[in-house]
């Protein structure tokens, strides 16, 4: 009788990571190797640095988490690996190891979406718990660096789930502002951790940004369902799409330091952080670099971004019926987000769930969750499984 022993590999982005996890619910190992220091140097992913990166690092990440699980090769009932979405070359890496190792142990290889993976970040450690009331639908927000989704999470004829995506962002990504505008004030990479930890320190009420109505798409799926939902609408009227843009606030920064004037003394602490990697974000140092004209636009941005995130998101999660919330990626670490998004659950008496901070970020241990219903309903990848950049949930 097979344990449910699953040996997760994920490589779509920076991150080089393996996990075992049994059944699901257990994470025995969750071993991740970061490039963020490599990427620091250039303010963002660089594909090329990524894919060799990850070349260099799955053998050993591989054997690190097999190792800290006690798990042989031989034990493994399956690999489990991301197919996408994420970078070609990158996730190519992932696939290949995970491909020949499977085939070399004779065990099936399962197939996972890395948005997928987010969100069973949340359903493995609930699993866990046994008990977390998650009752169908959720609704689940995935935001990172690459993503800003909302999906509608149903229950499926057997015990996996299908996902009916009922937002998006039509640019950025919330987390892509969150490093730009980090970059724009010389603050380190990734720019999430230096902006939530500087941000208490501002006044999130300085500088008024704002966000505009979007031109809102009406997908079939949000049409359909938003008509079963709402009786009052007309028919042929459009859907509300629960779609984000992040541009707009980023180019409102850009030109706020612009108009203030803020450009030497930023470029000045930026030389001055580049020149001292031991100033954390949470470091008091961090702090002291940064000017109050500059914690009060870090302030306000975050502000604003949360506060939009919150709105769409129940907004979403009331128009189609959600009986909870789901929220994960890298974004979800925000400690301003997970204050204000449980506060607003706690408001409407609906249950908002996070993953611990580890599994907040990209880790192998979300695929090998994700893997466990696929796996358990005997749904396999080819043997030619290829990598797909721009693979949708
Ligand atoms: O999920 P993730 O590790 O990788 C992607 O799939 O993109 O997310 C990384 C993103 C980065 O943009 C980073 O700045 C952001 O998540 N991030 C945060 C925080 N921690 C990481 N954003 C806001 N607050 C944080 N505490
Ligand atoms: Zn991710």
């Amino acid at each position: 009788e097979a344990a449910g022993l699953i040996l997760g590999i994920e490589s779509s982005c920076d991150e080089t990571a393996a996990a075992v996890v049994r059944a699901g619910s257990t994470a025995l190992s969750n071993v991740v190797a970061s490039q963020m220091s490599l990427h620091a140097n250039y303010g963002g992913v660089v594909p090329e640095l990524a894919s060799r990166e990850h070349l260099r690092n799955i053998v050993p990440v591989v054997r690190e988490a097999l190792a800290q699980a006690k798990v042989a090769l031989a034990d493994l009932d399956a690999v489990a690996v991301t197919e996408g979405p994420g970078l070609a070359g990158a996730l190519l890496v992932g696939i290949t190891y995970a491909k020949a190792l499977s085939f070399g142990l004779g065990k099936p290889l399962v197939a996972v979406n890395h948005l997928e993976g987010h969100i069973h970040a949340v359903l493995l450690e609930a699993r866990q718990r046994a008990g977390v009331p998650m009752e169908l639908p959720l609704l689940a927000l995935v935001v990172s660096g690459g993503h800003t989704h909302l999906y509608l999470a149903e229950q499926a004829a057997n015990d996996t789930w299908t996902y009916r995506n009922v937002g998006r962002t039509v640019d950025d990504a919330a987390g892509e502002a969150y490093d730009k505008v980090a970059k724009l004030l010389g603050l380190g990479y990734p720019g999430g951790p230096w902006i939530d930890a500087l941000a208490p320190h501002g006044n999130p009420r300085a500088v008024p940004f704002a966000f505009g109505q979007i031109k809102t798409r009406a997908t079939k799926a949000a049409q359909a369902e938003h008509s079963k939902h709402s009786s009052s609408q007309k028919p042929g009227k459009p859907a509300p799409a629960f779609d984000f843009s992040f541009s707009g606030i980023k180019t409102a920064a850009r030109r706020y330091v612009e108009t203030h004037h803020m450009k030497p003394g930023i470029e000045y602490r930026h030389a001055e952080l580049a020149a001292n990697p031991q100033i954390k974000p949470q470091s008091p140092e961090a702090v002291q670099l940064c000017n109050p004209q500059t914690l009060d636009l870090i302030a306000s941005f975050q502000h604003a971004v949360v506060g939009n995130l919150l709105r769409q998101t129940f907004a979403a999660a009331e128009a189609f019926g959600a009986r909870g919330i789901i929220v994960s990626g890298g974004v979800a670490a925000n400690r301003e987000l997970r204050r204000r998004f449980q506060a607003e659950a706690d408001r409407r008496s609906l249950p908002v769930a996070f993953p611990s901070l580890a599994l907040s970020t990209d880790n192998a241990a979300m695929i090998a969750a994700a893997a466990w219903p696929k796996f358990l309903a005997g749904n396999f990848a080819p043997e030619d499984l290829g990598a797909t950049p721009q693979l949708r949930l």
